[in-house]
């Protein structure tokens, strides 16, 4: 990732960008009112100054000067310059500190590019100037770093990204984080992980159980945070069609995300005690795979007949859930999953399906995603469908008829126990097929930058 700095001394050769809003510099603001639209968030007017000193000064339209608004400015200048191009925002005296979260956080995800790219990322020389809001840099900073990792892994390829490698790069990013420890399980340590070893049963790179834990002396609350981890889904024996295949390395997102947000919980020193989970597996086809009709043993002891191996989600972070019940007692659990494609039927591309019921957990992830960029809708946990999960050798069946989105978080329901809990389904926002504001092309990370805002909020109080 690049670096951006805050400075006092204005550098003339650099491009400079300026705000424009209802509320800032008069001059500038009434020059860009002569553009139409100018002023709109996202919005860059160039304007060219040749033979002079920088050659082009940059209108970044900020809105209504709200922090999602600067994120967009932010991201729409990046876009808008070249890699070499050096760059300094020249910010109105009295910015508020979110503005400038806002602004730092937009340059940093609109100017993100993947680490393996052909074109890889460079250092780009970024300035920000005219404002002294370190702590606001450092919170953008941390966040920024959480998406460009979740994104990072997302976007490698399953060629290379096998349940191993992936937990290898878990091990190495919390290598550099002091107060980071993982545990990585694999084979006979996975004894009792039946759903996990069922799933990733068919594939020729074995699973894994990677657990990652940021505990801070004196932290009072545990938040459990668990990840899907599919670091490629064919459905199995019930296989995908063509195109729902196509995209499948990226079921892994919700285990990226809970990784990197947990890493910026340590970045950003937060008091809170986290946990993160994440079962690792490849849902293949072979001779080995698991089969419609199987009954499996998860974590907890209970049963669930398979009814659909393209449900291999739910499946294992049954096991996840129930080793967070049994095991670590937290004080809350929220788990992220790219679960069900009908996530994106009900609330479309940009939306994830949030299930919980607890109202005020609710409430505090919606106004986390709110203030982080990332939107969540709540549905509900419907019993009207119970029916359907019965199963005449099982505890239940892992596929059962009605709502995707409700079916699948009222099977995770049953693991859940005596925790609190919430889980995001974010199939549909885990991906985007072009750039949109702060969103690059690819792999968003979802989940990462809420996750970290949420747990920031948290502080170092007692959960009630
Ligand atoms: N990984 C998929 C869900 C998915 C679909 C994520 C599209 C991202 C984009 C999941 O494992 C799956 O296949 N779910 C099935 C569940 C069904 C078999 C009950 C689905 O949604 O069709
Ligand atoms: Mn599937
Ligand atoms: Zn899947």
């Amino acid at each position: 990732m690049f670096d951006i700095r805050l400075t006092d001394v204005p550098d003339e050769t650099a491009t400079r960008v300026v705000p424009v809003g209802p509320e800032l510099d008069a001059e500038m603001s009434a020059l860009a009112a002569a553009t139409e639209g100018a002023g709109t968030a996202g919005r860059i007017t160039v304007l060219p100054r040749p033979l002079r000193t920088p050659s082009r000064v940059l209108l970044a339209g900020v809105g209504d000067g709200g922090e999602a608004a600067w994120r967009a400015a932010g991201a729409a200048a990046i876009r808008e310059t070249a890699d070499d191009e050096a760059l300094e925002i020249h910010l109105p005296s009295g910015v508020a500190a979110a503005s400038v979260r806002g602004l730092a956080e937009g340059l940093w995800l609109g100017g993100y590019r993947y680490r393996d790219a052909p074109r890889p990322p460079r250092a780009r020389e970024v300035r920000i100037y005219g404002a002294a809001h370190a702590e606001s840099l450092a919170e953008a900073r941390a966040t920024a770093r959480a998406a460009w990792l979740a994104r990072d892994l997302t976007n490698t390829p399953s060629s290379l990204k096998s349940p191993e490698w992936l937990a290898g790069q878990i091990v190495a990013e919390a290598a550099t984080r002091p107060g980071v420890t993982v545990t990585v399980r694999a084979g006979e340590e996975l004894a009792r992980f039946g759903g996990l070893l069922a799933v990733g049963g068919g594939s020729v790179s074995p699973p894994r159980f990677v657990e990652m834990s940021w505990q801070p002396p004196g932290a009072t609350t545990h938040v459990v945070l668990v990840g899907k981890g599919i670091t490629f889904d064919t459905g199995g024996i019930s296989i995908k069609p063509r195109d729902a295949m196509k995209l499948m390395k990226k079921d892994m997102g919700g285990a990226a995300a809970v990784v990197a947000a947990t890493l910026g919980a340590a970045d950003l020193n937060l008091p809170v005690r986290v946990t993160a989970l994440t079962p690792l597996a490849e849902n293949a086809v072979s001779g080995s795979a698991f089969r419609p009709g199987d009954v499996i043993t998860h974590y907890d002891g209970s049963t669930s007949e398979n009814t659909n191996s393209d449900a291999e989600g739910r499946i294992v972070l049954a096991d996840a859930l129930g080793y967070a019940a049994d095991v670590l007692h937290p004080d809350l659990v929220i788990n992220l999953a790219t679960l069900t494609g009908a996530n994106a039927v009900a609330l479309g591309k940009r939306t994830a399906a949030l299930f919980s019921p607890d109202d005020e957990l609710a409430a505090a992830l919606t106004a986390a995603g709110a203030a982080a960029g990332e939107l969540m809708w709540r549905l509900p946990l419907s019993d009207d469908y119970l029916d359907n999960m019965r199963s005449d050798v099982a505890d239940r069946v892992s596929a059962p008829a009605g709502p995707g989105s409700v079916m699948a978080a009222l099977f995770l329901r049953d693991f859940f126990g005596d925790m609190r809990w919430a889980h995001l389904d974010m199939s549909a926002p885990s991906w985007a097929e072009a750039h949109d504001l702060e969103l690059t092309k690819g792999a968003t990370g979802w989940g990462a930058r809420t996750l970290l805002r949420y747990l920031t909020s948290l502080g170092g109080a007692a959960s009630s």
